[in-house]
Parts: C-alpha cells; structure tokens; sequence
C-alpha cells in the first residue's frame, strides 16, 4: 500500500469511498476540490499497489490546519471496507502526525462518533485520550467525543474541559 499526499486526480475516487464509507456528514465533491486546492488542509491518500487491485483507493484521511491553532484537526478517516483490520488507518495516522509535526504542529485533535466502537478503539490504541465532547454534533443528532494527542513533548496535557472546544469546521458545522 503507499500512503502519500491526493490530488485533484483523485477527486472522484475521493467522493466515492467517501460515499461507500459514510451514510451521513460526507464530504462533497465541492468541499473535497476546496480542501484539495485552497483550504489549509492535506489530503492523504492510501492506493493499494498491488495491479491486481487496479490501484484502487483504499484509504483517506483529510487533516486541517488552523492559523494561530498549534494543533492539527483530523477532519475525516476513511477505509474501504476491503481493506480494514490490516493495519492501514494506523498508517494514515502515522503519516499525518509525521506531516504535522513536520510542520511545527505540538498536537493532534478530532472528533468521533461515540458510539463509533471501531475507531474509539483505533484512536485510543494510537495514544488519543479524551478531551471533550460534543452534544448533537452529527446530522443525525448523535453526540461527539473529543480527542487529542500531544506531538511535542513541550505540549502540555490537554485540558479535559469544555472551554478547551474550538467551533468545528465550517464544512461540518450545523447550518
Ligand atoms: C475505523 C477505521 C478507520 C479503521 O480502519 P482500519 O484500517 O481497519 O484500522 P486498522 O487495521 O489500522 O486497526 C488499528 C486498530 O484499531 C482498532 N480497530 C480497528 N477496527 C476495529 C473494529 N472493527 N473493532 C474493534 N477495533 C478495531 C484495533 O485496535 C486495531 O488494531 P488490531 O487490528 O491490532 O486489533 C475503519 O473501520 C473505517 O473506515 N470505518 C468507517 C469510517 C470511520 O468510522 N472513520 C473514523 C471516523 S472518525
């Protein structure tokens, strides 16, 4: 499998494992192109190498920097249902913190599903404890819990209190 940066090639492979993946919050085509183009954020990509699988996408996660913020957000995270339990969402993660340390950033934050057992589990194994949480943060009125990871050994421990939450990107904030 290769991880590295997506491109605007990858647009319509993007927004369709982001489709098979995700039934609601998804990511458009429009938010995927301004991510990819003009936003503050890395795409990541994994492509399974193999010909066999046609080069097929088998992995994304889509990280965000903020000026002034010190912490880089992990918007999304997605693997394609065939290429779960090998190990590859724990390599898109790798990659990101590697990116974001690369780029002065002192920790990591995100936000997931509570009730999402799979990626808790992913999150916690890869050293992400739990910073907040958000009431009615999903389209479908499901709560958020709040994770961070520290990067630099100069950050300090994440506050576990509300007033630690920033506003979510605009991209999936409630109208
Ligand atoms: C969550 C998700 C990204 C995990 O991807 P993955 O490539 O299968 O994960 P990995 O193989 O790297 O797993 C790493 C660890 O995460 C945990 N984990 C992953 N999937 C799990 C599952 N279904 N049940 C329990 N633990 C799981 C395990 O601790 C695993 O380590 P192990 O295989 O040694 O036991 C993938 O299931 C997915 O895309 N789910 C739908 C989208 C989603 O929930 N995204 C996250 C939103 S924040």
């Amino acid at each position: 499998m290769i991880i590295c940066p997506a491109t605007l090639a990858d647009l319509t492979r993007l927004v369709a494992l982001e489709n098979a993946v995700f039934a609601g919050d998804r990511i458009s085509r429009r938010q995927f192109r301004y991510l990819l183009t003009k936003g503050q954020a890395l795409v990541v990509k994994a492509v399974a190498h193999d010909p066999a699988d046609g080069g097929a996408l088998a992995g994304c996660l889509v990280l965000l920097f903020r000026q002034n913020s010190g912490r880089a957000r992990i918007y999304s995270l997605a693997v394609a249902p065939w290429a779960r339990r090998r190990g590859l969402a724990r390599r898109l993660l790798a990659y990101a913190e590697e990116k974001s340390r690369r780029r002065g950033q002192k920790g990591m934050t995100l936000e997931v599903r509570e009730d999402n057992a799979a990626a808790l589990a992913l999150y916690e194994a890869m050293g992400y404890t739990l910073i907040g949480r958000r009431e009615n943060y999903y389209e479908d009125g499901a709560a958020a819990a709040r994770l961070g990871k520290a990067l630099a050994e100069t950050e300090r421990k994440f506050p576990t209190m509300a007033k630690n939450i920033d506003k979510p990107c605009p991209a999936r904030a409630k109208r």
